[in-house]
């Protein structure tokens, strides 16, 4: 028997627990302070809507027909034809983000666990910029937290669809709701925050037309919603034949904006009224927030609720990220679901090695002179990502006939009229168009 999400909700919980990662705290806060916040902001909420709804439509769409994992889904709506590549693709990037997303997890995981503690706080002479670089130079300490970050998530995706991630889910995506909320509104009563709202919120008309904040908004969109990793497609597979697309998709869509624009509210309003750089870079929320937490009334306390939600957010997505693999193994493969999750995240642990080393003992591993980890990122979000979702759209937009595309979905009238147009022109030529700006600029 195929397996099975037990209900709607746990469908949707688990697709957001999915999206909502690293990518709306650590990433989205850091991609839209070096990008002019506002603007960035403007652009990114653009391309959710034009692209990401209708894209997690195709997927979705996609793998509720066939009923499979990311590569047998494609086969089974076109035999015989070279489009499981676009499967294939998503299921090696799942595999690949999981690698060196599971390093930066283990990072949330060790300043949980420090804050916890209490050792957070005894700062070295340097402050915490110090404390933060000589953590991930440690040739042995990040990896130790990589592997019990992979290893919690093989836990819960071993138990099953619906007994581990749709449970794990179903409990947690609530509580992070409530802690991402709490934190904002703390945020936001602290003096001086309002520069923060300023910031995020605040176009800053010159950046609208960089196509470098472009580009940086639609990877980052991309990334945040996952798209073209066959997540959806993987996750629609064990959606019953009556449960419905549309209104599931603009939900799981929905959450994830809101959620990081919900994070964006807690950490700039701190960040300014503590007047830290909003444009630290990746670091962001590894030295910049704890020197703020340090500074704030009460910061112990959110300290720990900010890295537990950093923590367990990264959990439910990187659960996410293992299962495409290992039902694309399970299936393909014929094997059992213990031997395919031991298979990917085994893998996946060894694959993270050189990122997590890349600050100290491998840090001569690079090719731009950027830590290996921020690399692949860069090329996994800018290149990769929007790749895939390319070949996605061409596929659901004009492999398909629109009849059959249409009923797939389960849309009709107006709306149906705007998916297929959103899917077959201004997906493909937005992606083109960026993917040829960054080639001819380097
Ligand atoms: N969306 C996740 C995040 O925001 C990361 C992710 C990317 C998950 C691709 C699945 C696929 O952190």
């Amino acid at each position: 028997m195929r397996e099975q999400w037990g209900s709607q909700a746990g469908f949707i919980l688990a697709a957001v627990g999915s999206a909502v990662g690293l990518g709306n705290i650590w990433r989205f806060a850091y991609a839209a302070g070096e990008n002019g916040g506002g603007a960035f902001l403007l652009v990114y909420l653009f391309v959710v809507l034009t692209l990401g709804v209708p894209l997690v439509v195709a997927e979705i769409a996609i793998g509720k027909h066939g009923r499979a994992d990311g590569v047998t889904a494609f086969e089974r709506l076109a035999p015989d034809s070279a489009w499981r590549r676009v499967g294939w693709l998503g299921v090696a990037g799942s595999a690949l983000i999981l690698a060196y997303y599971s390093v930066i997890a283990g990072w949330a995981l060790r300043y949980f666990f420090a804050a916890a503690r209490g050792t957070l706080w005894d700062r070295p002479p340097g402050g915490f910029a110090e404390g933060f670089s000589a953590f991930i130079a440690h040739p042995i300490e990040p990896l130790g937290w990589h592997a019990a970050m992979m290893a919690l998530s093989m836990a819960v995706v071993v138990a099953g669809v619906a007994r581990g991630i749709e449970r794990a889910c179903l409990w947690l995506m609530p509580m992070l709701a409530l802690i991402v909320v709490a934190l904002a509104g703390f945020a936001l009563t602290l003096p001086g925050s309002s520069g923060g709202v300023a910031f995020l919120f605040g176009p800053t008309w010159s950046a609208l037309l960089d196509p470098r904040v472009i580009l940086a908004a639609m990877g980052q969109a991309f990334f945040s919603i996952g798209l073209g990793m066959a997540v959806y497609i993987t996750y629609g597979g064990y959606l019953r034949p009556e449960q419905r697309i549309p209104g599931p998709a603009a939900a799981i869509v929905a959450c994830d904006t809101t959620f990081a624009i919900i994070a964006g509210l807690a950490i700039f309003p701190a960040v300014f009224a503590f007047g830290g750089n909003p444009a630290a870079g990746a670091e962001l929320a590894f030295i910049t927030l704890p020197d703020i937490f340090l500074a704030m009334p009460g910061g112990r306390a959110v300290a720990i609720a900010f890295f537990f939600l950093l923590s367990a957010a990264a959990l439910t997505s990187m659960i996410s990220l293992i299962e495409v693999p290992v039902a694309a193994l399970m299936q393909r493969a014929g094997l059992r679901r213990r031997v395919a999750v031991l298979a990917v995240g085994g893998a996946a642990l060894l694959g993270g090695v050189p990122p997590a080393l890349g600050y100290g003992p491998l840090a001569w591993l690079n090719v731009t002179g950027r830590p290996l980890l921020e690399e692949v990122d860069h090329v996994v979000s800018n290149l990769i990502l929007p790749l895939a979702g390319f070949g996605l759209a061409l596929f659901f937009g004009w492999v398909l006939p629109a009849g059959t595309a249409l009923e797939l979905a389960g849309i009709r009238g107006v709306a149906g009229a705007l998916l297929l147009c959103a899917i077959r022109y201004l997906a493909p030529a937005f992606i083109l168009g960026l993917m040829l700006f960054r080639l001819a600029s380097g």
